[in-house]
This record gives structure tokens, sequence and C-alpha cells, in this order.
């Protein structure tokens, strides 16, 4: 991987947060500052919430991200944001393909690309998740399932800056469970080799986050694999302490 990525620990709030989150907010902002030579923090919070952040995130190195796209402009869809929307709130990134959204909303790989597309057209990264069910690993059908989830939702349109891959095994969202560190590893280099064969160099420089049930007590082991490049954090984003602990992994990097 080229020695210029530089890590992303991102902080999914899923449909938690009120007005009243600020305080965490600010705090997460004062740590993303002291790490920003280390790596990249950012917070995904419901959208309802991004332009106050993007108001209070102003000159911080904290960056901010949607947590879904529709995959059109602007139109008749009730209820749906479009990226540029997202982008005009200040994100700089969105995540596409999440399992609560595949599982919830019946999102498609085709669809999940579609957005990830739109990302793009707005000028917003990409975060693309991808992950197996618990009886898919058991089948032991992971690679097989993920490769087809890779070759389905990612555009042709990524690049290093641009598409950040969060493998996310079901089975180990919100649950505390985790795959085992050889788990992780294995579905990660695999990724990467995915990645370089379709992108090349750019595919090489793509950022890979495991995600699911990282929290401070495992953060060091996870984080530390090879092809790990960052981490997409659930529950522990909640609060400043716990999501900091985690991207502090990378302080002494
Ligand atoms: P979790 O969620 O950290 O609460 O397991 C991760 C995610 O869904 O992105």
């Amino acid at each position: 991987m080229a020695a210029s990525v530089r890590p992303l620990v991102a902080g999914n709030w899923k449909m938690n947060g009120l007005a009243a989150a600020m305080g965490e907010f600010n705090g997460i902002k004062a740590g993303a500052d002291k790490l920003a030579d280390k790596a990249e923090l950012m917070v995904c919070p419901p959208a309802t919430l991004l332009a106050q952040f993007n108001w209070a995130a102003k000159g911080s190195k904290l960056t901010l991200g949607g947590q879904d796209c529709h995959a059109k402009v602007s139109g008749a869809h009730t209820g749906d944001i479009a990226a540029e929307m997202l982008k005009d709130a200040g994100a700089s990134a969105v995540i596409v393909g999440h399992s609560e959204r595949r599982t919830d909303h019946r999102e498609t790989d085709a669809e999940v690309k579609g957005k990830a597309a739109a990302a793009h057209r707005a000028g917003l990264t990409a975060i693309v998740c991808v992950g197996e069910q618990k009886s898919q690993r058991e089948a032991g059908e992971t690679l097989a399932v993920v490769g087809g989830q890779l070759d389905g939702s990612l555009p042709d349109t990524a690049t290093a800056a641009t598409l950040v891959v969060a493998y996310e095994p079901v089975w180990a969202i919100g649950t505390g469970l985790t795959p085992t560190p050889a788990d992780v590893a294995e579905v990660h280099a695999f990724i990467r080799k995915k990645l370089d064969e379709r992108y090349g160099a750019e595919g090489n420089g793509m950022r890979i986050l495991y995600g699911g049930s990282v929290k401070p007590s495992n953060a060091k082991e996870l984080l530390g694999l090879p092809h790990v490049n960052g981490a997409l954090v659930g529950g522990a984003s909640l609060k400043a302490t716990d999501f900091l602990a985690i991207a502090e992994v990378y302080a002494g990097a």
C-alpha cells in the first residue's frame, strides 16, 4: 500500500443524535485536531445535524460524512437526500451500502453502485460497506460474498481519494462480537488484491476500514493488522472519550 495513505477513523452515528449532542461533537473535534497529522477523524451524524456540525467544525480538521444518499441529483423522492445536498451541508464523504440499509431498505449491489457514483458526481468520497452474514461465514462463503459485493457495488469512477471500502461482517455489527485477527487480515488482504486488480495504482492507495464492534479495548489489535487502514465505528463513536481512545491507536504512529 502507498506509504502516503492516511488512516481514517469514521464514526457512524446511525439514527442517534439530537442538537444536545454538540458537547460530544466538540470533544471529538478537539481530539481530531490533535491527531490530524496521524489520522483523519470523521463523524457521520444524522443528516439533521450535518449543517450545524459543519458550522461548529469550521477551522477544525474533523471531517463530516452522510450515512446514505439517493442516486439522483434532485426530484420527486420524498424523504431522500441527494449527494449534492450532503455536500452542500458540509459533508466530504458519504457511507453507502451499509448492511442496515441493505437489510432495512433491501438495497442491492447495483443500487449501492449508483449511490457511490452519485457521491463521486457530487465531489464526495464514497465509503462503500461490504460484509458477510453469519451463515455465510459458517458456510465458508465469506470471500465469495465480499468479492461479489465489491464487483457489484464499486463504481468505475473510483480513485484512491474518492473510494473507501469498509469491511463490516454483519454479525459483528452492534453485537460485541468480532472476527479473529487472522480472519480480518484474510478479508482485508483479499479486498486489497481486488482493488489492485481493478484500479491498479489507484486501488493500491484506497483505504480499507474494518467495522463491527470496534471499541477501545480491541482497537489496537484490529487496526494494527495489515491492510486495515482505519475503522468504521458505530456505538463507540457516540461518546467522544471512546471514539478518541480508538483513534489514539494512531497517536504513536
Ligand atoms: P458498531 O457498528 O461499531 O456499533 O458495531 C459499526 C457500523 O455499523 O458501522
